[in-house]
């Protein structure tokens, strides 16, 4: 694993505007991967993760007015202002986008074969027998069996596990560095959700690209992630490995979120318990941390100050608190 993040962001602000509401669905976070690297993006939905991950790309629905403020950097490129003509050759050579649903991604007009033909052709300097060629050993080598068949099938002729399959292909045709991987899993069943994320894992050991995996599913964050970065209403409540965020989870959030997962400890004795109440809403946010008013330690500061991210371990990669109320409470030293 390399030690230069190949994609970051900093201190990065989106406020999304539609017809009648702005909402502020990304507030102030920084984070980045580096190739080899899976980092997991954790959080309830609405939490930003979607929009934190795709709207540098310029890849979030139209209708809605984006302003994003920060940095997001692919090497020594600026996503953030870049023209939309640059962003889009800059994101098929670097990026490759698994999205939440497959059919945002595929034509349901086209056969699947010349749609990965067509995507492998735009960043390579390839015939179109070449082409259909590269696009047949894509379905092959994301599991899908008979590729020549498959290749002049149509989308709505597959099932969802195919389906997720021939965007993971879609995603690769342009041999990227960086794996966006929203949700990929979610409409699947267990079985099928284990071969897609090993099949994930497989290709990123083989090419070393770099994943951004977005769930909301803590079993994933585990078997995958080498980071994870827990949002919560659009901040970062903590980050670290998965091993400190998993072992030692901080943040009040985190905390509830791991105890709201069954089964995750594999302690029988110990009941799951949702996090009561929801998420603030967006649209009119109060000063302070955005979890105060969920939270079982709150204290009068916490409605004031928007607590800082701090550092409580200074290992190889830093573990990160945005709760300086529990690192009091439990004696826990921040470093730096
Ligand atoms: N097209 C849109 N128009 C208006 N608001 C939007 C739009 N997309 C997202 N939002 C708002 O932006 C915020 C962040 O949403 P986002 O989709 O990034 O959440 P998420 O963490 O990906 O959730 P999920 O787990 O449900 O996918 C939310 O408040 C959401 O309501
Ligand atoms: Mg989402």
């Amino acid at each position: 694993m390399s030690d230069e993040p190949i994609y970051s962001i900093e201190n990065m602000v989106i406020d999304l505007y539609a017809t009648t509401v702005s909402v502020r669905a990304v507030d102030g976070v920084s984070f980045n991967v580096r190739p080899g690297e899976t980092v997991a993006v954790v959080g309830e939905s609405g939490s930003g993760k979607t929009v934190m991950t795709l709207g540098p790309l310029g890849l979030l629905p139209e209708g809605v007015t984006v302003d994003i403020k920060g940095s997001a950097r692919s090497e020594a490129s600026e996503l953030v202002g870049m023209e939309s003509r640059r962003l889009s050759d800059l994101r098929g050579r670097y990026f490759g986008v698994i999205f939440q649903d497959p059919m945002s991604a595929l034509n349901p007009m086209l056969k699947i074969g010349p749609q990965l033909a067509r995507q492998a052709r735009r960043f390579a300097n390839l015939s179109h027998a070449d082409a259909r060629k590269e696009a047949v050993s894509l379905l092959a080598r994301t599991g899908i069996p008979d590729p020549e068949d498959r290749y002049d099938r149509y989308p709505h002729e597959m099932s969802g596990g195919m389906l997720q399959r021939a965007m993971i292909a879609l995603a690769l045709a342009s041999r990227p560095r960086v794996l966006i991987a929203d949700e990929p899993t979610t409409a699947l069943d267990a079985t099928v959700q284990a071969q897609i994320l090993e099949l994930i894992r497989e290709i990123q050991r083989e090419e070393g690209i770099a994943v951004v995996l977005i769930t909301h599913d803590i079993g994933v964050v585990a078997s995958v992630a080498d980071r994870v970065m827990v949002l919560y209403a659009g901040q970062v409540a903590e980050e670290g490995t998965a091993m400190d965020v998993l072992t030692r989870p901080t943040h009040p959030y985190t905390r509830g979120l791991l105890a709201s997962v069954p089964d995750f400890r594999a302690d029988e004795r110990a009941a799951t318990k949702e996090i009561p109440g929801l998420p603030p809403n967006q649209i009119r946010l109060e000063p302070g941390c955005r979890f105060a008013a969920r939270c079982e330690l709150v204290e009068p500061e916490c409605h004031v100050h928007r607590p800082p991210l701090q550092t409580i371990s200074t290992g190889g990669t830093p573990h990160k608190v945005g709760c300086p109320v529990v690192l009091r409470r439990e004696g826990i030293a921040v470093h730096g």
